[in-house]
């Protein structure tokens, strides 16, 4: 700042407390490329994005952003930002190729040599072992809607903890169960792009016991004691009007949305209103005796991923949907305000709100928000810098919110943005960029976003401009 200029200067800052975790995350399919390299088979991405007109462009995960041939740059540039946290995805058909059996020695090296540099690198990695990417042999036995998977599943996390527990400290089951359930089976817009409202469900159980397998098989493997943590993507749902019809169906929605995961994993039972809201189509007897008790195995985190609100009413909305039937009785209401290029309202209130309903739901439950950030359309300048004020005041808002939650009682550990590098955003392919450092594919070349150095700049004095 010049003797002139007359800007005030913000030296206030609102700081976190000692100790938050800043990070930022990506996921195996998403950023690794390398898609045939070491052994590795495909996953159900691998098909659903080879089918026409499932993926925007035809885009597929073959090369993404080439991590798996970068690590280091990639850390180097997450040590130029300071995060002391990375949480990554472990790709299932990359370190167990059939989803069976025997472990795949050089798909764990890869996972060896990322944590060794990121340790090296002073970065704690939080690994999360299922973000979406299933061997495709599994789900050609039946996939999440087959119990069996749930136990593959078990299995596979026990290869990966014996193999990779003396590095990783913080484990995370399953990424945004709802997405594989719902999108997948459900309205079938993610892999493997199943459409059957019986099937969600019954993924949904299985999601949940294979969590609760995985959480025993963790326990039992990792020889220190790991923090044990699920990442869910809860919708933070408000009724359009005080009517008692929208508050009706703002329950619906949060009951297959939200309490589907919550009430099994933290009070190892089923909602009452969610079996008999979906009567008419499963009696629930795929969930076996024992499944809960299995399903509420203590956890030592929860990680919350947030992006934007929902707003419902009284109404009805199109099939194929998600929401299990649900959506017969409910109309999404688009709210007003500015979006990001998904389409997703900005509303940084949805993200406190959340987080206080859990302060309240599960007392004594750390949380950690595991992923929040917002997709522009960025490019880079004439000069080659990639200017993206609006992500900026995205992620500004957002981490006010986190921080207004602490003051209010929230015990928040932690917050990761997603996401490091511009990535394959599933469904949209390369068309989303939500990375806070710019890959032009082409070239594979990475470039700080505006908002990496304001991140960067956050991290350094532990909190936000006020
Ligand atoms: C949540 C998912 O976990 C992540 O994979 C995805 O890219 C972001 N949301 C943005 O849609």
């Amino acid at each position: 700042m010049s003797a002139l200029d007359t800007r005030p200067r913000t030296a206030t800052t609102l700081r976190f407390p000692e100790g938050f975790r800043w990070g930022t995350a990506t996921a195996a399919y998403q950023i690794e490329g390398a898609a045939t390299e070491d052994g590795r088979t495909p996953s159900i991405w691998d098909t659903f994005s080879r089918t026409p007109g499932k993926v925007c462009n035809g885009d597929t995960g073959d090369i993404a952003a080439d991590h798996y041939h970068r690590v280091s740059e990639d850390i180097a540039l997450m040590r130029r930002l300071g995060v002391t946290d990375y949480r990554f995805s472990i790709a299932w058909p990359r370190v167990q190729p059939t989803g069976r059996g025997k472990a795949a020695r050089k798909g764990l090296d890869f996972y060896r040599r990322l944590t060794d540099e990121l340790r090296d690198a002073g970065i704690r990695p939080v690994a999360t072992l299922y973000h979406w990417d299933m061997p495709q042999e599994l789900e050609n036995a039946g996939g999440w809607p087959h119990r069996e998977t749930a136990y593959h599943f078990a299995e596979y996390v026990r290869l990966v903890a014996e193999a990779l527990g003396d590095r990783v400290g913080t484990w995370t089951t399953l990424n945004e169960p709802w997405c594989t359930a719902f999108l997948g089976y459900g309205s079938g817009v993610h892999a493997p792009g199943r459409t059957s409202a019986v099937d969600s469900l019954r993924a949904a159980h299985h999601l949940n016991l294979a969590h609760g397998l995985a959480v025993g098989a963790l326990r039992a493997a990792l020889p220190t004691p790991a923090e044990v943590s699920v990442t869910l993507n809860l919708h933070a749902v408000r009724a359009h009007t005080d009517a008692p019809g929208d508050h009706d169906a703002a329950r619906r929605i949060d009951a297959v949305g939200n309490r589907i995961f919550l009430d099994p994993l933290f009070h190892g039972r089923l909602p009452e209103d969610l079996i008999h809201d979906t009567a008419a189509i499963t009696d629930w007897s795929f969930v076996k005796d024992g499944d809960l008790k299995t399903v509420a195995a203590p956890l030592d985190t929860l990680g919350l991923n947030y992006y934007s609100p929902t707003t419902v009413a009284a109404g009805t909305s199109e099939s194929p949907s998600p929401w299990a039937g649900a959506e017969q009785h409910v109309r999404f209401v688009p709210a007003p305000g500015p979006r990001t290029a998904m389409d997703w309202p900005v509303d940084a209130d949805g993200l406190h709100e959340l987080l206080i309903r859990l302060r309240d739901d599960l007392p004594g439950l750390p949380l950690v928000v595991t992923e929040n950030g917002a997709a522009y359309n960025d490019y880079a300048d004439p000069s080659g810098a990639v200017k993206d004020p609006e992500r900026t005041a995205y992620l500004h808002a957002h981490l006010a919110a986190v921080h207004r939650a602490i003051k209010d009682g929230a015990d928040v550990r932690g917050y990761f943005l997603w996401s490091l590098l511009d990535n394959f955003e599933w469904a949209y392919g390369y068309s989303k960029r939500f990375g806070i450092v710019h890959v032009d594919f082409a070239t594979q070349r990475r470039t700080f976003k505006s908002s990496a150095h304001w991140y960067a700049d956050v991290i350094a004095r532990g909190g936000i401009p006020a």
